[in-house]
Parts: structure tokens; sequence; C-alpha cells
């Protein structure tokens, strides 16, 4: 399975910080926001990375990650989105990365203590279709959230102002390869973009959707509010650290 941050976007949420770089290059407590995503990969196992950028500041990411050795890789792979269109817009611009590999999503913004290294090995053994993972939250009207029925995803609404459950679907997406026939076929949303939800909901009307609920905290980090949230939860937990033996690993299977 190869590796996929999204750290494109305007970031307009979090200005004035913004007006001049990218969000993903802001601070959570002690690194940079989007080592935490890269850190996310390499924890699972996935070496073969590919980083999305855009707007502000795109050069500043080369500047800062080079090839990868800070996180064990021997290389990383770029790509540049112009303008804004949404999730599913960045993602689709993998597709000759992603070949007929699977692949992991993770939102540049998105902050995890733990790992999702058994997720990731189920998703392997799944071998096709799409696997989601939820988190409990007291806000889920700021989220993608699903319906459920035990083990079986129904639906997911993005942003609903009546939310059919208190789950969050947290910005870490594995897909196989069949994600860019659907991202073809979609249209833009309300807000002008194209929705990484409807890409979900593809999924699960095909009956392809898994999900797993994910252990320890998770926060996203693109609002003043989650910035200052996930830098507390990073400094009191000092979490997600790079897994040593994963980066050895990457290093030798690079
Ligand atoms: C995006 C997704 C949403 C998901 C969230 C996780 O929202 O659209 O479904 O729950 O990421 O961080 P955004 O942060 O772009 O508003």
């Amino acid at each position: 399975m190869k590796g996929v941050v999204l750290a494109g976007g305007l970031g307009s949420r979090l200005r004035p910080l913004t007006a001049v770089t990218n969000k993903h290059l802001l601070p959570v407590f002690n690194q940079p926001m989007i080592y935490y995503p890269i850190q996310t990969l390499v924890n699972a196992g996935i070496t073969d990375i590919m980083i999305v950028t855009g707007g502000n500041s795109a050069g500043d990411f080369l500047k800062l990650l080079g090839n990868g050795k800070a996180f064990g890789l021997k290389h990383l792979n770029y790509t540049y989105q112009e303008g804004e269109g949404g999730i599913a817009a960045a993602l689709s611009l993998v597709e000759h990365f992603a070949g007929d590999d699977a692949i992991c999503v993770v939102l540049g913004d998105n902050i995890i203590e733990g790992n999702i290294r058994a997720a990731a090995d189920s998703y392997r053994e799944q071998r096709s279709g799409a696997k989601i993972l939820l988190k409990r939250v007291s806000d889920p009207q700021r989220f993608g959230v699903p319906e459920l029925n035990g083990k079986h995803v129904l639906r997911i609404e993005e942003k609903p102002a009546q939310p059919k459950s208190d789950y969050a679907v947290i910005g870490i997406y594995m897909y196989d390869a069949r994600v860019f026939e659907i991202i073809r076929a979609l249209k833009p949303s309300g807000r002008g973009e194209l929705e990484i939800t409807d890409v979900n909901n593809a999924y699960i009307e095909r009956g392809e959707m898994t999900w797993d609920e994910l252990a320890g905290w998770w926060s996203d980090a693109g609002t003043f509010e989650s910035l200052l949230y996930a830098s507390n939860l990073v400094a009191e937990t000092g979490a997600n650290k790079l897994e040593t033996e994963h980066a050895a690993e990457a290093g030798a299977n690079a």
C-alpha cells in the first residue's frame, strides 16, 4: 500500500496565520504539522509516500522534508495542486503515483495519538474496496458523520446539522485503485468542491466499505481551537512519535 498526504488548500479558517504560509507548515507543539501525518504512514509500515501540496509556500515543503531522512525514508514524492477543488480533487492528482496499488490517504491536518497499524493490516487482508476510521466526538456536526447499523455503515453525511451518530469520519482513508474512477464521476457539492464524503458514499453503495474505531485521541488542526487543542495534547502525551523500528524498516526498504 502506498501513502498520500494531502497538504494543499488555503487554510482560510486559520487566517492570518496562513496569509503567507501553508497551514501544514505551522507548528503543532514542537513539530511542523505535516510531520504527524507522515509519521502516521511510516508507523503503519507505509514508506512509498506522495505529498500533495499547493497554495502558499509550496516550495518550502521540499526545503523542510527533502527526501524524508527525518522519517527514515530515502525518498519522498511531491505533486502540486493548482487552485482549490476539495479533498477528492487533490486526491485525483496521485493517480499516476498509485498505479494499481491501494492507497492510504491522510489529511495533512489530522493528528493521532497512537498508530493505525492494525487497521492498515486488516485493510491489506481485505484486498479491495475501502476502509474508514471512526472516532467518537462531542461535536460531530463539524465532520463527516456516519449512520451506522452495527458494523455496517449506511451512509455518511458531511457536516450534518442533525448528526445520525456521535462518530466523526477521521481524515485517514484506505482505497483501492478504483477510487480514481469514482472521483471522475463526482459532481461538485454545494460548496463547489469534490467531497471525500461522496467518494466514501460511492464505496458504501457498492457494499465495499469497512470501518474500524481509532484507539487513542485524534484531532484535526484546521481551526484556532483545534490547533491549540492538538498542540496541547501532543505536549501532554508526546504522542505519535516516529516508532524507530519502523523508521529503520523504512530506511531498509526504501
Ligand atoms: C474533512 C472531511 C470530513 C472529515 C474531516 C476530518 O473536513 O470533509 O468528512 O470528517 O476532514 O478532519 P474539513 O476539515 O475539510 O472541513
